[in-house]
């Protein structure tokens, strides 16, 4: 009867409510939870209730019952609520309410493995190392925020018969599992050990669909199932699509828990529901976050590191929670990145060993590569080939035929047992056409396979769902050589009656195996749609004295699981339950699983620590022992630099054991932000709740990270780093620097002895000898008596040489 009425009451307050009414995120002056020492957990959750209700009165003493949703009370990182209610009540409501810190706008947010384990090496280095690969993560809980999860998948079903999977009742995780459409209670089966889900601004927005978007923690996209199994995923699952084998899969950290927070749906997600999603995460107690979102661009205001969710990441870390977030995918542009705090580790993506291509031999003897995960024409033989209008009735427009969306407008006859040239027109990049839907049509009408070709309007091109496994022999034809070669071979073996009816078909071709993967080419590399460096601070495009990305790793062409009933993308990728993806997103899980991996070893390291142990072990020489490279426009490739892939490219085996780190903790962060140029202590107590030190750090580049960036040098600049010795015995280590261009750079000391456990400092000093005006790349490496190499990216730009 209670929950009835509730319901009715929810109802008539959303009637109520103008057209024009918004969501909108009230922070309060108040402490949140995460800054009160609270003993015992009834004591929390007291107060939990105390700030709910406090808002609650907040809001009704000044608005009336009935005319507004509150929609959230974030009481863990942030003391604050998300309403829905229109800009009058809101401006009403604060008026004189000196008890609000700040009100933002809601904003909506967009959404940015068989072989990664042993490409990184994992599986003979890190995974013995911890126990073996069942346990490899154990009791290490990855918080996810994304699309939800597919429950039902190989890569998180659990053997009841294995014990080491079931989860220590003792942990300090106490995430629900929220159960519902496609979510019964067994879903949480110790492999997933909490799963909820947040959609009351995408129902207030009118978006949310709970026939298609599940109001459950199902995973209704794809997204969310594919980069859990990558960070975690179980060991050894055999990938399977459309009848075929493409070899196995396994999560970074197979041993790993995940709990799981749905925030995101096909169509993004509004920021009121992710920061609902990060509160809750950290409350349960969640080790590491693992980010899917990012704000569409550059958050306006004085400084990119204050926006709200940025604040709530700070707490996070400030919690000890690891927070990763994929750089975004803007690349190769300059400063593209969307990922901008220190607190974070932003991760840039990498292509891997792996790459699958095709090969269509024309009758001519000419081969021609493409792409596409297709099975090869039957037989080795090669077969006629028909351009779609030649093979369609002649009274349909040419446009509509030449993409092959359609069967209707194919005369069988004709085109049955045939090899059919389509085309990749612009309907494709506005999805408004798909490759499946080619698929549906070579079907449907007997065709022996199809040729995809590119339209020389819209030119070589990225191709929409290229890497989507194909049921029907296909190769697509990604430049315009191949596609040119092709139609000239076509039109010169193809006799044209009168009228230009097609009338004699002499091309030949035969579409050879697309899903054979070939292992030999020069990786890692900068994956060209990675986010580029250099840190913004603000949308005025002022850089940052903070190195961006922070690390890189494998996010091109990764294999990983997939839902089956999802509602995003065509019937091709919809039937499969691995997916074959490509970006920073899937790159990001890679780091999470690795981090839990780190985790497990090191129970007690700060997020700083974590990060810092990733960055000086990471590799700058790809597998062939040259330096790292990095696609560029147009597929050129140079020499990456830490503004392409970080500190360098995950090397997990080392990173468990990096022997010194550099360690910041929240109040470090504080004093990075009052340092940011434009930001006073009004500000940043504004943001944080607590103000500037009066002894304040002159700049952003004092904080205490495994790199060195200075985005302004001017004559002269001190920087001094700490170092931790967590190597386990005493160390002596040897300074090595290589200067960037233009600067001289000494380290003092060049050599000291740390003991176990013990910090100190170093000191290094960077003298302009040359203005460069760009930015130029050195390092400093500490190498130790027991083989630690602690590895330091400098990145400078000087602006003059004279100076103080
Ligand atoms: C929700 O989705 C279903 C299935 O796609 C559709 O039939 C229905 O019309 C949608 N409802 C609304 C309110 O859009
Ligand atoms: C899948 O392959 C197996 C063996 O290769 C075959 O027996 C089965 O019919 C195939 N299934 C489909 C749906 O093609
Ligand atoms: C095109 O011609 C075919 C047969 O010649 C006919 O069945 C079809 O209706 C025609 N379509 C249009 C759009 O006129
Ligand atoms: C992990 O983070 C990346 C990027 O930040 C995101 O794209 C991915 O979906 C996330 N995965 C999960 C399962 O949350
Ligand atoms: C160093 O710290 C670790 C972790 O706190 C601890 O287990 C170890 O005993 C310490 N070693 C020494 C020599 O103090």
């Amino acid at each position: 009867m209670i929950s009835i009425l509730i319901i009715i009451h929810l109802i008539i307050s959303f009637i109520n409510l103008s057209t024009d009414a918004k969501v909108f995120m009230v922070l309060m002056e108040d402490d949140p939870l995460v800054m009160m020492s609270l003993s015992s957990s009834e004591d929390t959750a007291m107060h939990k209730e105390r700030i709910a209700r406090d808002h609650d009165n907040f809001i009704k003493t000044r608005l009336g019952e009935g005319s507004y949703t509150k929609l959230y009370s974030y009481t863990h990182l942030l003391n604050g609520f998300a309403i829905h209610a229109d800009d009058d009540q809101v401006i009403h409501m604060l008026r004189g309410a000196d008890k609000v810190r700040s009100v933002h706008e809601d904003t909506k947010m967009e959404k940015q493995t068989t072989h990664t384990p042993d490409f990184l090496g994992i599986t003979d280095g890190a995974w013995p190392a911890l126990g073996g690969s069942t346990v490899a993560g154990d009791e290490v809980v990855i918080g996810l925020i994304d699309t939800g999860i597919n429950p039902f998948h190989p890569s998180f079903i659990t053997q009841t018969s294995n014990n080491n999977i079931l989860f220590d009742k003792n942990s300090k995780f106490k995430g629900k599992c929220i159960t519902g459409e496609q979510f019964p209670l067994s879903a949480c089966n110790g492999k997933i050990v909490g799963a909820q889900y947040f959609a009351r601004a995408a129902i207030a927005a009118g978006e949310f669909n709970s026939t298609r978007h599940f109001s459950s923690p199902f995973d209704s996209d794809g997204h969310g199932s594919h980069t859990a199994s990558t960070a975690a995923g179980n060991n050894h699952i055999q990938v399977v699509a459309n009848n075929f084998s493409y070899g196995y899969a396994s999560g970074m950290a197979p041993g790993a828990r995940i709990a799981v927070y749905k925030a995101l749906y096909p169509f993004g997600g509004y920021m009121s529901d992710v920061v609902a999603a990060v509160d809750q995460a950290v409350e349960d107690g969640v080790d590491i976050l693992n980010l899917s979102i990012g704000p569409a661009s550059i958050p306006s205001g004085p400084s990119a590191f204050l926006n709200v969710l940025e604040m709530e990441l700070l707490f996070a870390t400030k919690a000890g929670v690891l927070v990763v977030q994929a750089v975004g995918n803007g690349g190769p542009t300059p400063s593209s990145i969307l990922s901008f705090s220190p607190w974070i580790v932003s991760v840039a993506s990498s292509t891997t060993d792996r790459k699958y291509s095709n090969s269509l031999f024309l009758g001519n003897g000419q081969h021609l590569p493409g792409t596409g995960l297709a099975p090869p024409t039957v037989g080795g033989v090669y077969f006629p080939v028909a351009a779609a209008a030649d093979v369609s009735e002649r009274n349909v427009t040419v446009g509509v035929i030449e993409s092959c969306q359609n069967a209707d407008p194919f005369v069988r006859e004709l085109a049955r047992g045939k090899i059919i040239i389509c085309t990749y027109t612009f309907d494709f990049d506005s999805e408004a056409a798909s490759i499946s839907a080619v698929v549906d049509t070579i079907h449907k009408i007997g065709a022996a396979g199809f040729i995809l070709t590119m339209d020389p309007d819209l030119g070589s091109h990225q191709i929409k769902g290229s890497t989507i496994t194909l049921p029907v022999p296909g190769i697509i034809l990604n430049n315009m050589e191949s596609s040119s070669a092709l139609w000239e071979y076509y039109n010169s073996n193809t006799i044209r009656g009168r009228s230009g009816a097609a009338i004699v078909f002499r091309a030949r071709a035969r579409i050879l195996d697309g899903r054979q993967a070939s292992y030999n080419v020069q990786a890692p590399a900068v994956a060209s749609y990675s986010s580029r460096g250099p840190d913004l601070n603000n949308a005025l495009l002022e850089t940052a004295d903070v190195l961006k990305p922070t690390i890189m790793a494998p996010g091109s062409s990764i294999w990983a699981a997939w839902t089956k009933p999802n509602s995003r993308g065509d019937d091709y990728t919809k039937s499969q339950t691995f997916a074959l993806l490509s970006g920073t997103s899937m790159a990001t899980p890679h780091i999470a699983g690795i981090a839990a991996l780190i985790k497990q070893k090191h129970r007690h390291w700060s997020p700083a620590a974590v990060a810092s142990a990733m960055m000086t072990t990471a590799d700058q020489t790809d597998h062939s022992g040259s330096p790292i490279l990095a696609q560029g426009k147009n597929g050129l490739l140079s020499p990456a630099t830490p503004f392409d892939f970080g500190a360098g490219s995950i090397n997990p085996s080392k990173a468990i054991d990096p022997g010194l780190v550099f360690e910041a903790y929240f109040k470090n962060y504080v004093e990075f932000l009052c340092a940011v140029p434009g930001l006073d202590d009004k500000s940043v107590r504004r943001a944080v709740g607590v103000g500037c030190p009066d002894k304040r750090k002159e700049w952003c580049s004092d904080l205490n990270t495994a790199s060195v960036t200075v985005s302004n040098l001017v004559g002269s600049r001190k920087v001094v780093r700490r170092v931790t010795n967590v190597g386990g015995f005493d160390e002596k280590y040897r300074v090595v620097v290589r200067e960037p261009v233009g600067v001289r750079v000494s380290v003092e000391p060049q050599v000291f002895t740390i003991s176990v456990n013990e910090s100190t400092h170093i000191t290094v000093m960077l003298q302009a000898t040359q203005r460069t005006n760009r930015y130029t790349f050195g390092e400093m490496v500490l190498e130790g008596s027991n083989n630690h190499v602690v590895r330091v990216p400098i990145t400078v730009f000087v602006s003059s040489y004279l100076g103080s």
